[in-house]
């Protein structure tokens, strides 16, 4: 590594970075020479006072060693989006080691996800029975709440690609429901409630809030093109149970990413394009843009009261939050915040007092106190700007912010490539009036331009301070070169003292956004199905056979290691087959796969999982299905005919 080349590296992009963006005429971005704290890097100081530790041992800090030893479980569990893969997965930290990948927007083929009937009911399919869409881009992914921790029921994910919100049931881990949003696209920012906005016994999520990014004439439909004035982006609340949206908002300019206070009565989103530009130089004119709150308690009640329209086919009620619309304290349904020039990232801190935006273009993070967002609606506030509390210069391309617990900020800075560790409470004293504080508590190079950041925990009440990932968009010279494509680069730091330690290099397939990572024993996973979890169970192997009704053919299947039940059968040319498979086997760990040659069948059944797939028969022949997936010592034996007579 070497710091050497890091900084070179950070030069280079520094003036790459200015030329492109003096180019469209924004302002330098130059003038972030104050508060450099001290050089992060290295595992050095900290990492030697280290406590304990048997030789071998990689300790790099009070978090401990990120080997986890041959037989020993991870500490944590990570949920990563996947970015244009489509999926989502699962990371057991501190090791890095990839445990899961969990399919819902895109086909998977080793599951068979985007095959079975169970599978496309969730994703959707044409009128032909073809998968409505097979390309998706996760960015964010976020757990359901219960008293400001999870509570290990689902997360969520977004599709940027086709405006989708997928829910994962964590028991099972897999994806049960895809809700796709009316009117909008570059669905970015998602977040859930983390309780009720009213109610006090409801103190858990119900509620999803997404993010437009990209303003599209509405209705969309071809017309208005070059109006800027009717190009409208949506903020959309989608129900956490039923997946139904439940109402929609119009704003002025866009939305990107998404939070929610722990007191449930505010959701916001960043907003960079405040000036509604359709074209790039457009949308970087401002000095300043926003952060955009919402009155989720206001917003609700205008339903009620009927002061909801439509857009054009969708039935789901859509309010006003425009600006002009909302300009009274008493009545509005949202406001905005100031936030200088295209901010990126909006978090809340783990105290539930504050969330905080990300400069990007500005080499500053904007502290906004919630209260004092609650006193403006409530009237107690004469100008919005004061719930501004601090203001700190930490450094260049700031994006994304996570906490420790203890009062620090973690914020990602692209173009430095470094994490920067500032407190909140000195940043908040210096903006009051104490200029002569510094907030900056350290700065630690990342192996590149890093994005995403969250510690262990951070997104919770609990945060915890002890590990803190880092999702670095480039990695370069940091593994080995595998041709033009490079892996990313997750890097894992130890952050339970003063100064960070980067303690991991984790190669990562491109490319994740988010992530949370959060202990061990806050979700309990199921290992087998139950039965009843399929009304069309096999449920045992007296059962199976086929049945006919015309061309309709319906095959039911079990497997027991190491056999199917039946091991052939009948069908004949013109059939349309569903084939029903329940796996009987019961004991943890043994999964049976089902392959049809010729028929592009390959799927997955867990023990006592039922799944089903659909073909049509248009040749005669003999097609040995056999079981894909490793079961026992007859394993290869596993196997049996579909007989197709000429
Ligand atoms: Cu069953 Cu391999
Ligand atoms: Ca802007």
């Amino acid at each position: 590594m070497g710091a050497a080349s890091g900084l070179g590296r950070r030069r280079f992009l520094h003036s790459a970075a200015a030329v492109g963006v003096s180019a469209v005429g924004a302002m330098g971005l130059a003038g972030c020479n104050e508060n450099k704290g001290p050089a992060g890097g290295g595992a050095s100081g900290a990492g030697a006072a280290a406590s304990g530790g048997g030789s071998g041992e990689h300790k790099v800090g009070g978090a401990g060693s990120v080997e986890v030893k041959p037989g020993q479980l991870d500490t944590h569990y990570g949920l990563w989006s996947s970015g244009h893969t489509g999926d989502a997965r699962v990371i057991g930290i501190p090791s890095g080691r990839e445990l899961l990948r969990i399919p819902c927007f895109v086909p998977d083929a080793l599951i068979g996800w985007g095959l079975t009937n169970e599978s496309k009911a969730v994703m959707g399919t044409k009128a032909d029975g073809s998968l409505e869409y097979t390309v998706a881009d996760t960015h964010h992914i976020h757990a359901s709440y219960k008293d400001g921790i999870y509570d290990g029921k689902y997360a969520w994910i977004n599709d940027k690609i086709n405006a989708r919100l997928a829910r994962f049931r964590l028991d099972y881990m897999v994806c049960d429901k895809i809700t796709k949003i009316p009117n909008i696209q570059g669905f970015h920012g998602i977040f859930p409630d983390k309780r009720d906005p009213v109610d006090p016994a409801i103190n858990y999520t119900t509620r999803v809030f997404c993010g437009q990014e990209f303003h599209v004439p509405m209705p969309n439909k071809g017309k208005d093109l070059e109006d800027p004035t009717k190009y409208h982006c949506l903020f959309t609340c989608v129900d956490a149970e039923t997946m139904d949206v439940r109402w929609q908002a119009r704003i002025d300019g866009n939305c990107d990413l998404v939070a929610t206070s722990f007191d449930g009565k505010l959701a916001a989103s960043n907003q960079y394009n405040t000036e509604n530009g359709v074209h790039f130089a457009e949308m970087m004119s401002a000095e300043r843009d926003a952060c955009l709150f919402f009155n989720i308690a206001r917003i609700e009640q205008a339903i009620k009261d009927g002061k909801a329209t439509t857009i054009g086919d969708s039935k789901v009620p859509v309010v006003d939050c425009t600006v002009e619309a909302n300009k009274d304290p008493k009545t509005a349904l949202s406001v905005r915040v100031s936030v200088p020039k295209n901010p990126h990232g909006v978090n809340a801190t783990p105290d539930g007092k504050y969330f905080i935006c990300s400069g990007k273009l500005s080499p500053t993070a904007t502290v906004i106190e919630l209260q004092k967002v609650l006193d403006w609606f409530d009237g107690k506030l004469d100008d919005i700007e004061k719930a501004i509390v601090a203001e700190p210069e930490i450094g260049l391309g700031p994006l994304h912010t996570t906490f420790d617990g203890r009062g620090n900020a973690y914020t990602t800075l692209f173009l430095d490539s470094q994490v920067v560790k500032w407190n909140i409470d000195t940043a908040i004293k210096k903006h009051a009036g104490d200029k002569a504080l510094n907030p900056v508590v350290d700065r630690l190079d990342v192996m590149y331009q890093p994005g995403h950041i969250n510690a262990t925990q951070a997104e919770t009440i609990e945060a915890d301070g002890v590990w803190m990932a880092v999702g670095n968009k480039f990695s370069k010279d940091r593994f080995l070169p595998v041709g033009p494509m490079h892996p990313e680069n997750d890097q894992l730091v130890d952050i339970t003292g003063d100064k960070m330690i980067l303690a991991h290099d984790n190669a990562v397939r491109p490319e994740p956004h988010d992530f949370v990572i959060f202990k061990r024993d806050w979700i309990h996973t199921k290992q087998v199905y139950a039965l009843d979890d399929s009304p069309i169970a096999v449920k045992e192997p007296k059962a199976t056979g086929v049945t006919r009704e015309g061309k309709k053919v319906t095959v039911r299947m079990a497997s027991i290691a190491p056999t199917y039940y039946p091991i052939e059968f009948n069908v004949k040319v013109g059939d349309e087959v569903t084939l029903i498979l329940t796996n009987l086997d019961k004991v943890e760990d043994l999964t049976h796969g089902f392959a049809l040659p010729e028929y592009n069948v390959q799927f997955l059944v867990n023990p006592l999982e039922t799944k089903s797939v659909t073909f049509k028969i248009d040749k005669p022949g003999v097609f040995w299905f056999y079981c894909t997936n490793f079961c026992h010592a007859l394993h290869l034996e596993m196997r049996g005919r579909m007989i197709v007579e000429a």
